[in-house]
């Protein structure tokens, strides 16, 4: 079974090629694909670039030209809720688009007619998650992660996150690889590390940790990898 690994910015993917250490990399739509084996198992390994679009465009280039079956993303984000801190943990349960808006007509914040407001990610793979992270003695917290094209640094908007998605963290990428995962029927697991709490020293915040982040949360998802077997 084919697995992708994706992240949305460099710092997110490279310390995942630095391990794996040797790959085929393929040009497709002006971005790069990094194929490899690890631990006995075939992965596709890009970093989509910021955003929905770019990552709803690497996630079905993942899925559909490279056959990825399961897809794990591996990246940061800014915190809401105020357990969590600089470096921790957290796997998606569910994910929304806080920036979709046709409450115009009716709806809630987050829908269009024929999808929903929010979309699981794989029960299995967070449970797998679960017993990788006991195994080695970390905390992995689990919430619901909302996604928009917006760096958050701002506290009023967190708290209108907050309040209107129950959201834990947030983040530019999640909810569209969700929508892509769930269309094409593709097992998705969905793990941040915090760089930041979105508010107003979110900038600074995101600079100065965003490459131990990611560190963190890359580390993690070779893990997984390396634990995979007992999936399905
Ligand atoms: N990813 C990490 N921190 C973020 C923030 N504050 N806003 C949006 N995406 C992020």
């Amino acid at each position: 079974m084919k697995i992708a690994i994706m992240g949305a910015m460099s710092e997110e993917i490279e310390p995942i090629l630095k391990e794996v250490k040797e790959y085929k990399v393929s040009k497709v739509a002006d971005n790069n694909y990094y194929e490899c084996n690890y631990a006995g198992h075939d992965l596709v390994i890009a970093y989509s670039k910021i955003g929905k679009v770019f990552s709803a465009l690497s996630a079905t280039i993942m899925c559909e030209r490279f056959g990825a079956k399961c897809m794990l993303f591996s990246g940061v984000a800014g915190a809401i809720n105020p357990n969590l801190k600089i470096g921790d943990l957290i796997v998606a349960t569910k994910l929304a688009q806080h920036d979709l808006d046709i409450t115009a007509f009716g709806h809630e914040y987050g829908y269009v007619p024929e999808g929903s407001v929010y979309i699981e990610t794989d029960a299995t793979l967070r449970a797998l998650a679960q017993k990788v992270a006991k195994e080695q003695n970390i905390e992995l917290k689990e919430g619901i992660i909302a996604t928009g094209d917006q760096f958050v640094a701002d506290e009023s908007r967190v708290e209108w996150i907050r309040d209107n998605f129950d959201a834990d963290a947030l983040e530019m990428e999640g909810a569209s690889v969700a929508v892509v995962c769930d269309a094409l029927g593709v097992d998705l697991f969905v793990l941040r590390a915090i760089s930041d709490s979105a508010d107003m020293d979110a900038g600074f915040d995101f600079d100065e940790f965003l490459c131990s982040s990611a560190k963190v949360s890359a580390s993690f998802i070779l893990k997984m990898v390396e634990n995979i077997d007992s999936y399905k």
